[in-house]
């Protein structure tokens, strides 16, 4: 396929759009409203807005290799503090999906490069649950692998202080973990949603001071 094709296809769509709904695009200039945060993998078979029927406009979306939730990427990290302060949406979807090859290579020994670094996480947390591992092979153990990633970065998510501010502040968030397949683009909820603080490990709550701080300034007025 030629670049110049994606320019073509492009016309096409927005004129299709613009045929559908007149109003459509003049709609989403104006402002964008999305309810929803996506993390998902970069994975090319993985299109967030299409396999959930989402619209431009309805969906937030951050993707880098094995949809990753690293407290030191300041690119995340703005995505999710614009999404949770400003955007103000009430559900983020960790999203991975089975035959991940990102997780595949953490499991394996070859070397890709950089991307080596960025997948180490993934070699950690499969050295921590090992025991899970025992008697099952090959896809499965990528599978099983993917799986239980996407649940640690459903963790790291309400770990960060952006998630846990809004919490203190009294916001409604959800923090889901889906699983999506591609032998039948089917989306598995991994039942790992979490909604407050309560749910987490204790060491990583942080108190915020800021609200310390403005309780101390309401008691003195
Ligand atoms: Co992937």
């Amino acid at each position: 396929m030629q670049i110049k094709s994606l320019l073509e296809n492009n016309q096409k769509w927005s004129v299709k759009m613009r045929e559908g709904d007149p109003e459509f695009f003049h709609r989403l200039a104006t402002q964008q409203r999305p309810e929803f945060l996506w993390i998902g993998c970069s994975d090319s078979r993985v299109p967030a807005n299409e396999i959930v029927g989402m619209m431009p406009g309805e969906l937030f979306v951050h993707r880098n290799v094995a949809n990753m939730v690293v407290a030191t990427d300041m690119n995340f990290l703005s995505v999710l503090q614009y999404a949770v302060d400003v955007l103000e949406v009430k559900q983020i979807i960790v999203c991975g999906h089975h035959g991940c090859g990102g997780v595949r290579a953490a499991l394996s020994h070859q070397a890709l490069g950089l991307i080596d670094n960025w997948l180490r996480a993934i070699k950690a947390l499969y050295h921590q649950s090992l025991p899970l591992f025992e008697g099952l092979e090959g896809e499965d153990r990528v599978n099983l692998l993917c799986e239980l990633n996407v649940m640690r970065q459903v963790r790291n998510v309400c770990h960060t202080t952006i998630v846990q501010d809004a919490w203190d502040r009294g916001q409604e968030l959800a923090v889901h973990g889906w699983i999506y397949s591609l032998r039948n683009g089917g989306l598995k909820d991994l039942n790992v949603c979490m909604t407050g603080k309560d749910q987490m490990d204790d060491i990583y709550r942080i108190e915020s001071e800021l609200k310390g701080d403005e309780d101390a300034v309401v008691n003195q007025q």
